[in-house]
């Protein structure tokens, strides 16, 4: 048995898709276990840029099996356009992209309960991607969800969304003040939707189960990341599902004793989409000049980024929350122009010097990082293939947060394109 976690140790965006892309030809499955269509994984083949939000970023590896687990939000119409928009760039998907029966449904009322508290929110909002993921997790969890498994019965469909729309009908009109949904329209809608989806509908728990027994590799692909996670991240400025590794085990229906390994996703330098704490920003035009030569916009919204320098008590804590076997460190090239890098090493806070990541959004919001200045390299790092070819300033940076963060540095990316790599060790060797 081999699984292998691949998970975002910052506030997402590190550059998994990336990762799991370049993985994915090594493994035979590469199953999603969380989020929704609020992730954005982009992924450049050919010169061509594709940016996937459902699907695991393994559908560019033909053959490879890709799953949508139980642990997903799915907006259907979402989902059915990404497979058409594969499908235009010629990536077939049929017998090779399945769908957790047990997945949760994205509807209507869930983007507009999205859109509508964040605006009562006021400045208290989280700066959420207004796709309905958190209130389709609320009805999971409230136990009133309906799950993709559903769609494919009509009669149980239309019982269970009659009776949704009863309460959320009340809310939209009353506490929203705006249009009830129609029973009719969205029932036909999501009838459409279940046909057109109904081919990949599986439960995937045994298919994975069934992978990892006949000895096939398994890639887990987090969405988002550890700092966004519902329990472990700047609550309440986080998404709503379990993005750290522990979640690839509940959201897949696979036994943590499949897992082989933990890959952390870092980014060189720290970026943050919506709301929340982050004591490494920086508010001026270095943190633009980040932006500006890192790309930070989001995939999916895209909305700026807010860029900051490396955090290392955060990443420390991402690799004891998520045990991390290895880290792969993203967008070095984008520190190639920096007279000095800069790694926070610790925070001050209330007077204290912290070395360990504060747990309260609110005791973060103080912290003031303590930073270590190395200095840059101010030399190209785009495209290189080996760690020795590396500037030396570029290669003690690499190191020093190998050191800070206590977990060895596997592949280092220095480019868009697939080949833009230095792999220092195979992650996918068994780490345990
Ligand atoms: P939600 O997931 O749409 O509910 O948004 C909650 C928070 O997570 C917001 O701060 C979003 O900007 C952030 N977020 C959600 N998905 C991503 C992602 O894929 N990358 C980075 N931030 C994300």
């Amino acid at each position: 048995m081999s699984g292998l976690v691949v998970v975002g140790t910052q506030w997402g965006d590190e550059g998994k898709g990336k990762i799991i892309d370049l993985l994915a030809e090594r493994a035979d499955v590469v199953a999603r276990y969380q989020g929704g269509h609020n992730a954005g994984h982009t992924i450049v083949l050919g010169g061509e840029r594709f940016v996937v939000h459902l699907v695991p970023s393994g559908i560019f590896h033909p053959g490879k099996v890709c799953v949508i687990g139980n642990g997903v939000v799915v907006d259907p119409a979402a989902l059915l356009e990404e497979i058409q928009l594969l499908r235009e760039r010629g990536i077939a998907v049929e017998g090779r992209l399945f769908v957790s029966n047990r997945a949760h449904l994205i509807l209507p009322y869930h983007k507009a309960i999205d859109k509508e508290s964040e605006k009562l929110r006021g400045i208290r909002r989280i700066g959420t991607t207004g796709r309905g993921i958190g209130p389709a997790y609320v009805d999971k969890m409230a136990r009133v969800g309906i799950q993709v498994g559903d769609l494919l019965d009509a009669d149980l469909f239309r019982e269970k969304l009659q009776a949704n729309l009863l309460e959320m009908n009340y809310l939209m009109e009353h506490r929203y003040e705006i249009p009830r949904f129609d029973l009719e329209e969205v029932f036909e809608t999501y009838q459409g939707h279940g046909k057109a989806i109904a081919p990949y509908v599986a439960d995937t728990a045994l298919l994975l189960h069934r992978a990892l027994k006949e000895g096939k590799r398994v890639l887990f692909e987090g969405a988002q990341g550890t700092l966004l996670d519902v329990d472990f991240g700047t609550y309440p400025y986080v998404t709503s599902s379990s993005a750290c590794a522990g979640g690839a085990c509940t959201c897949t229906g696979v036994s943590p004793l499949a897992m082989t390994g933990v890959l952390g996703v870092a980014k060189a330098y720290t970026t943050r989409v919506g709301s929340g704490p982050f004591p490494t920003e920086m508010q001026d035009a270095l943190g633009e000049l980040f932006r500006e030569r890192g790309g930070e916009y989001g995939a999916t919204t895209g909305r700026p980024r807010r860029c900051g320098w490396f955090d290392a008590v955060a990443a420390r804590y991402a690799a004891r929350i998520n045990g991390l076997t290895g880290l792969a460190l993203t967008k070095l090239d984008v520190l190639d122009t920096s007279e000095t890098v800069r790694v926070c090493v610790a925070y001050r806070l209330r007077g204290e010097t912290i070395r360990e990541f504060v747990g309260s959004a609110h005791d973060l919001e103080q912290c003031e990082p303590v930073y270590e200045d190395l200095p840059g390299w101010k030399d190209s790092t785009r495209g290189m293939e080996t760690f020795d070819r590396l500037p030396s300033a570029a290669q003690r940076f690499v190191r020093r947060l190998e050191t800070l963060v206590g977990v060895p540095v596997q592949l280092i990316s220095t480019g868009a394109k697939r080949d833009e790599v230095i792999e220092i060790a195979d992650p996918l060797k068994a780490a345990r």
